[in-house]
């Protein structure tokens, strides 16, 4: 694989609903890096189940995920608790991991010339898909806050869906996805912990920056 030399990378991992995209992205504006949410990319294959579960298999998945553009992961239809559920029991396995391995390495380690680097949030970033990068973080929240954060943004979706309903769900995809064998979610040592609980956006901007800035300016 062909990698640019010099760019700075930076790896998220998080539980749902932690504020991990909202960060991810602001950060990724003030240093003009790259982001991809690799949560979209799960998303998007438990989208092609539901909608084409006939042709749904790894020759369809390949081949959807080779010509995957923005416009795919910028869908509104993956943001439903439903899409989120079914990613998270697709992602466990390991053949559909291999199919998005590839596509991640790629954007991690040879983004477009025009950015300075790349910043990718999800589940394994800090040690499976960007074991080098220059800024870990695992960013956090207490669950109901991030059920609160969450089901604000699938109201405003217009979705009809409970603040219980979505409480639960989050519970049941944090177990899955910390219990799970292949690539379950950890805080690895080397990672720094975020914790969004009390902090509003401009707050947790700040302190990443705060650390960034630190490193860089040495
Ligand atoms: O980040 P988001 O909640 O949109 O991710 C949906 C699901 O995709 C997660 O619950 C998780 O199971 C899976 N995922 C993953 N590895 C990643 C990103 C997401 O397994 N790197």
């Amino acid at each position: 694989m062909k990698k640019r030399k010099n760019i700075l990378k930076i790896a998220i991992d998080s539980p749902a609903a932690a504020g991990a995209g909202t960060i991810g992205r602001a950060i990724s504006k003030h240093y003009n890096l790259f982001y991809l949410d690799t949560g979209k990319i799960y998303r998007y294959i438990a989208y092609l189940k539901l909608n084409f579960p006939k042709k749904f298999n790894n020759k369809f998945l390949k081949s959807k995920i080779s010509s995957l553009n923005k416009k795919d992961l910028s869908n509104k239809n993956l943001l439903t608790d439903e899409v989120g559920t079914l990613a998270s029991l697709l992602a466990k396995i390991k053949s559909i991991r291999k199919i998005v391995h590839k596509l991640q390495l790629t954007f991690a380690y040879n983004p477009p010339k025009k950015y300075r680097g790349s910043c990718l949030d999800g589940r394994d970033i800090t040690y499976k898909i960007v074991p080098d990068a220059d800024f870990k973080f695992y960013i956090t929240a207490n669950i109901k806050i991030r059920a609160q954060r969450r089901f604000k943004e699938l109201k405003n979706l217009k979705k009809n869906i409970s603040y219980g309903e979505v409480l639960k769900s989050i519970k049941k995809r944090d177990k899955n996805d910390l219990n799970r064998k292949v690539s379950p979610l950890k805080k690895t040592k080397d990672s720094l912990l975020i914790n969004t609980t009390n902090l509003n956006k401009r707050a947790c901007f700040l302190k990443i920056k705060k650390i960034i800035d630190r490193k860089l300016d040495k």
